[in-house]
């Protein structure tokens, strides 16, 4: 899993320890609100999911990152490619996705992480087109897609739990002609 810097981020591999970190945030019902059906997870769901972020590397090669703060080193949260299992009408596919802990939202971070994550996935992992998914009424996470330069290309249901989601997407030439 590759390391990748930005101005005030460091996009690294998950460590052991990143779990406290990652369970606080995932406790927090601010930050789990637009996350599937809304529930917050126990520190063992979030253990899993850690290993699941992990796994994903050695199987596709690409995947979440840990986002790490360079100035203190405190764990932001993550961004990074994924498959979108949950949405079976836009497979085959790679969404990219973000989620960062509530105190260090609205300081432009999550779109800072996810351009560098972007072009690692078009530039190293050589995807040719990637998706990012958001509920309807997760205006931060729709502002980031833009910012990034991610069209609509639909609203739709997740077949799970009903709720409505818009779908985004660019593709590796949009993005290499972005202007940001
Ligand atoms: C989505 C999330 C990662 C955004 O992080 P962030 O670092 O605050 O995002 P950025 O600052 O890079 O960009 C957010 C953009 O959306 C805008 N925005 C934020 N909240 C908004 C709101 N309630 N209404 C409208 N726009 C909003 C911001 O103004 C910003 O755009 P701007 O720079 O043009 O002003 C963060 O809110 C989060 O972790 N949420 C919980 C997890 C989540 O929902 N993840 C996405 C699942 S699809």
């Amino acid at each position: 899993m590759p390391e990748l810097l930005t101005a005030r981020l460091r996009l690294r591999p998950w460590r052991d320890d990143d779990l406290d970190p990652l369970a606080e945030m995932y406790a927090d019902p601010e930050v789990m609100r637009y996350i599937g059906d809304g529930s917050v997870r126990a520190r063992e769901e979030t253990a899993a999911s850690l290993s699941r972020m992990r796994v994903e590397w050695e199987e596709r090669g690409h995947g979440m990152f840990a986002v790490e703060l360079r100035r203190t080193g405190e764990l932001t949260g993550w961004t990074g490619t994924t498959v979108p299992d949950f949405l079976p009408e836009v497979l085959p596919g790679v969404e990219i996705g973000w989620r960062l802990a509530h105190r260090f939202w609205g300081r432009g971070l999550a779109t800072e992480a996810a351009r560098a994550a972007l072009g690692h996935a078009f530039d190293i992992v050589g995807l040719e087109r990637v998706l990012s998914i958001c509920n309807v009424d997760n205006a931060a996470s729709e502002g980031v897609m833009r910012k990034l330069g991610m069209r609509l290309d639909r609203e739709t249901e997740v077949p799970s739990h009903g709720t409505r989601v818009r779908v985004y997407a660019v593709t590796r030439e949009e993005y290499a002609n972005r202007r940001d």
